[in-house]
């Protein structure tokens, strides 16, 4: 029998498990973004000139800032407002890339404000484009990073299934080259799904509906009632809820630009648009 694996051994300070920073990957209850970005930090993921090529609001460089930090977002204030699909930096010119996408795949008036702050916008309206957006992008970044890629995305529930972001991004990036060499996981406390109705008519002509807001339960009566009668069921929740956020890093080994290659949900990889290369 082989040696035992070695696990990372903590301390307890002040009521938090701090663990050994030289473990690759390792399961501490991170206080937000910016504990779990000091701690990458420190393991040399973001030595030398960093882009932070979706700065947002910021909140990552609260705890640690690097040498030289570059920031850019298309939405909010920062040093650029490059798009994150079409960078005009030269292949490998930042040490590391931090990428945190809109990693949300649903936006209802009700989060409005959460969309506002995320960059989920009007233009963005589809599931598959978000998602295609999100792995365009990490490659976009993955291709001007020297070092590491760091990105930041969730296997989220939305629309009854798991969406798994990481392995998306994973696969992105492994196609033009990149090597995964950690994850880092960001627990929270999940909020539940509001309980949605699914309203199904008699008359096999008029196709079943799901209520949501509200008092949904109502809504679904009621509408069944017009409809000339009918069942209203409660849907169920069937998959495990998600309850942490992800941050892949990737190695830059090369680049492999896939000439030819189009995101399905419409967005073209600069390099393959046919009016950037005419
Ligand atoms: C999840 S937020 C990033 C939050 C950020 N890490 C923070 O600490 O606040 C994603 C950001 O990407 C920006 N964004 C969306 N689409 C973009 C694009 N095509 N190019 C550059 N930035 C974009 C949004 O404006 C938004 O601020």
């Amino acid at each position: 029998m082989g040696d035992a694996p070695v696990m990372a051994i903590g301390k307890i300070t002040r009521g938090r498990v701090v663990l050994d920073d030289t473990a690759p990957q390792v399961l501490v209850p991170y206080r937000d973004n910016a504990d779990l970005i000091a701690h990458v930090a420190r393991l040399g993921f973001l030595d030398g000139t960093v882009l932070d090529a979706t700065y947002g609001l910021g909140t990552f460089w609260k705890d640690f800032k690097p040498d030289t930090l570059v920031t850019n977002d298309l939405y909010k204030p920062a040093d650029h407002a490059w798009d994150f699909l079409d960078l005009p930096s030269r292949d490998g010119e930042f040490d590391a890339v931090v990428y945190d996408p809109d990693y949300k795949l649903n936006g209802t008036p009700a989060l409005a404000e959460m969309d506002a702050r995320y960059g989920v916008g009007e233009d963005m309206v589809n599931r598959q484009m978000r998602l295609d957006k999100m792995t365009v992008g990490a490659i976009e970044c993955y291709r001007v990073a020297r070092n590491f890629l760091l990105v930041k995305c969730m296997d989220m529930v939305e629309g009854g299934k798991i969406r798994w972001q990481t392995d998306l991004v994973t696969r992105a990036i492994e196609d033009v080259g990149g090597e995964k060499v950690a994850r880092f996981m960001l627990h929270y406390v999940p909020i539940p799904q509001p309980p949605s109705w699914k309203a199904t008519p008699l008359d096999a002509t008029v196709k079943p509906k799901t209520f949501r807001s509200g008092n949904a339960e109502h809504a679904a009566r009621e509408w069944v009632v017009e409809q000339g009668g009918g069942t209203v069921e409660q849907n169920r929740q069937i998959t495990a809820a998600s309850n942490y956020s992800s941050l892949l890093i990737f190695k830059r080994r090369e680049f492999v630009r896939v000439r030819g290659k189009v995101a399905v949900g419409g967005i073209l990889w600069p390099e393959n648009d046919p009016e950037a290369a005419a």
